[in-house]
């Protein structure tokens, strides 16, 4: 696999990065995953805003190569052929020679890059789509910046190894009483004609699939509320899903131990699916 590092294309095992980089020592850094279907990128521009976003926020400089990232995804997805699959998107705040907790001089400290990409052959007709997954809830401990896509992932890991244990597919992370999102995807339930789903705020992650999906929704005469829930509402809904660049529109079929409907994925949500993969290609 060729993988791309401040500036080059490189075999990944001839890639290399600082022990002194800020996200390997503190997590100072952000990410991006975007998805590919039939060899064709989904949604890049939606990345690249939050991306963006996300750099300001933490006040990390854009990198130099920050307007070739396009091209560099495409060249990526090219070279090691990828139909179906993702792209990973890495910015750090760089490495400077000494761990600190004092930011390093923009000036003399370049961020760094790294992209690679990974195949999922037939990613778009995942068994889980048609199985549906459950769910757990687990309480949100995370830092109160949620819309910043950082590299902070080590209790979202966390979640999904509780999941797992518990026979699980994926835990919902509750706050106050109510859900946050999930451990890498954002949360939904669907009452009647109605998807109720958290409004944007620093809580959560503002989903770029998300965005689409509501837009969908609203053009397929569903309406859309986006409000708090908590878990009891959830467990009497008449479906649910999760979105996100990799997993699209799942299904949720239970949350924790107590089937949604009748056990199956739901109609409307296999509606949505359907509209999502159709109008992305
Ligand atoms: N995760 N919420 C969280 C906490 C996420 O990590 C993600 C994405 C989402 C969905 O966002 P989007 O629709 O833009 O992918 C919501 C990616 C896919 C990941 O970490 O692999």
């Amino acid at each position: 696999r060729t993988v791309f590092v401040n500036g080059e294309y490189l075999p990944e095992d001839e890639a290399k990065v600082s022990i002194f980089d800020r996200a390997f020592l503190m997590a100072d850094g952000v990410y991006e995953v975007t998805s590919v279907l039939d060899g064709k990128l989904i949604d890049f521009d939606g990345h690249a805003k939050r991306l963006e976003r996300s750099l300001n926020e933490l006040d990390i400089r854009k990198p130099a190569v920050f307007d070739d990232l396009l091209e560099i995804h495409r060249e990526l997805v090219r070279v090691n052929g990828i139909e179906d699959g993702l792209v990973y998107l890495q910015i750090t705040r760089g490495a400077p020679g000494d761990r600190d907790f004092v930011f390093p001089d923009p000036e003399t400290t370049e961020p760094t890059v790294v992209l690679f990409t990974q195949n999922k052959p037939g990613l778009a007709d995942s068994p889980a789509a048609k199985a549906g997954m459950k769910i757990i809830s687990i309480e949100d401990v995370r830092w109160g910046r949620r819309d910043i896509k950082t590299v902070q992932l080590l209790y979202p890991s966390m979640g999904k190894m509780m999941a797992k244990k518990a026979g699980a597919d994926d835990a919902w992370m509750v706050q106050d009483g109510y859900v946050t999102e999930g451990t890498s995807n954002n949360a939904y339930i669907i009452k009647g004609n109605t998807i109720i789903t958290r409004a944007l705020s620093n809580d959560i992650l503002h989903g770029i699939t998300r965005a689409a999906v509501l837009r969908f929704a609203k053009e397929a005469q569903m309406q859309v509320e986006e409000r708090n829930f908590t878990i009891d509402e959830a467990k009497e809904a008449d479906e649910a899903f999760i979105t996100s660049a990799s997993a699209f529109v799942m299904p949720v079929i239970e949350i924790d131990g107590v089937s949604l409907g009748d056990g199956t994925p739901g109609a409307r949500t296999a509606r949505l699916r359907e509209i999502y993969l159709d109008e992305s290609r």
